[in-house]
């Protein structure tokens, strides 16, 4: 019996998960049960990849070989950092990154995915690697050395670290990893669904993570932190919010940030990147844009709120990276450095019940066509 068509598989459950769950109605997000609030105020980025990889949260020791394995396996071979000075320095860093993760893979033989160890050893290094392809993508494309992580760093530190050669500021390190927390999972969300695709193929996991990267960088999904700061610049005093989001509205055009096929209510994740950024400015001083931010959320919602729109994951996070002089086009990048975790959940998951995606369609085109020879066209 086929089943109705739904536009963008909206509501169709495509996998049976026991990862995350997101509650749309009451704005609740929680990675393997835990809330993600809880998360951010107790956990660290790397021990949630942990806990969404594998099921539970870390013993002391279990943390401590992690976080040795990852910090063993942060460096890049000297081929890659090869391969990205040859891309154009105007390039996209989204292409830079999936250009590079796809290349990773055939520097480590072991892809076949039948492999416990093979895959954890790919999980390692996908996690470890992604902070170190970003931030070397940013300083090759201004002429700049590529800076070597440092292993007495921690995971945001150590990133951070990699893109200026400073030691960031301690609530530097703190937000950015609570922010990396907040983008780790989320369901059946565009890019991860890419990447179980894929991996219902039985292709190696950098592959996997290749695909899904490349779904993450549109506008209506990763790239929506980019296009979010792009639009706060672009109106520039909190004056001229109005007038532009009147004129959006006139013109039916989406607010980017706004809106979630999941969420009927605040992105509960946006509510704790507003709390982080009023961190961040008591020690680093006011946003502008974030003034703006506000006040745009303030005014769309007189709209939109009716409608179920509100701001989600995207509409603060570049904010947050934008106060600690990271360049918008890294936003996304940045979102791909925390969701690989979520990816690579999803891709282990799939392996231990696999059946290929492979879903059917409802026909609209003819049938018995003549083939009508070039000269009597
Ligand atoms: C992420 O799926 C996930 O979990 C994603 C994510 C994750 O963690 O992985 O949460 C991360 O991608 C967040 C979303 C980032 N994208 C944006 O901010 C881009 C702007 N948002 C929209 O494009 C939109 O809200 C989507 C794509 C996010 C969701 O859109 P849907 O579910 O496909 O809904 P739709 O486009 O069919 O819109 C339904 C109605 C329409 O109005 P009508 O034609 O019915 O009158 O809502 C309106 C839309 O016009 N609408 C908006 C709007 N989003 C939806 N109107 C104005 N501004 C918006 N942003």
């Amino acid at each position: 019996m086929p089943h109705d068509f739904m536009p963008g598989l909206a509501g169709v459950p495509a996998a049976k998960s026991a990862i995350s769950d997101v509650d749309g109605d009451r704005g609740l997000l929680e990675y393997r049960g835990i809330r993600v609030e809880e998360l951010c105020d107790r956990s660290s980025y790397l021990e949630t990849t942990y806990l969404l990889l594998f099921g539970r949260l870390p013993s002391p020791q279990q943390l401590a070989k992690w976080n040795e394995d990852v910090i063993g396996h942060r460096r890049l071979k000297y081929m890659i950092v090869d391969l990205m000075k040859c891309l154009p320095d105007q390039g996209h860093p989204m292409d830079a990154l999936q250009a590079a993760v796809a290349a990773l893979g055939m520097f480590y033989p072991g892809r076949h995915v039948k492999s416990e160890d093979n895959n954890y050893w790919s999980a390692v290094r996908l996690v470890a690697k992604l902070p170190t392809i970003v931030a070397a993508w940013a300083r090759l494309r201004h002429g700049d050395e590529v800076i070597v992580p440092r292993d007495d760093l921690g995971f945001s530190e150590n990133f951070l670290y990699m893109l200026t050669e400073s030691e960031p500021p301690p609530l530097w390190s703190a937000v950015f990893d609570d922010c990396l927390i907040l983008h780790a999972e989320h369901t059946m969300n565009a890019s991860t669904f890419t990447g179980m695709v894929t991996a219902s193929t039985l292709a190696d996991p950098y592959t996997v993570v290749a695909s899904a990267i490349g779904a993450l960088k549109g506008p209506l999904h990763g790239g929506a932190n980019e296009e979010v700061v792009q639009m706060l610049r672009d109106i520039g005093t909190v004056e001229r919010v109005r007038s532009y989001v009147d004129e959006k509205i006139r013109r039916k055009d989406k607010l980017m940030g706004f809106g979630h096929r999941v969420y009927k209510v605040k992105d509960p994740r946006a509510v704790v990147l507003q709390r982080l950024c009023e961190r961040l400015f008591q020690e680093s001083g006011p946003s502008p844009l974030y003034e703006i931010a506000m006040k745009l959320e303030q005014v769309a919602g007189e709209s939109l709120n009716a409608k179920g729109i509100y701001p989600n994951v995207d509409f603060y996070s570049g904010i947050v990276y934008d106060k600690m002089g990271i360049d918008i086009d890294l936003f996304t990048p940045v979102f791909a450095i925390s969701r690989v975790s979520g990816w690579l959940a999803h891709w282990l998951e799939q392996l231990r019940e696999n059946k290929l995606f492979r879903p059917d369609q409802i026909y609209a085109g003819d049938h018995n066509r003549p083939y009508i020879p070039i000269d009597q066209r």
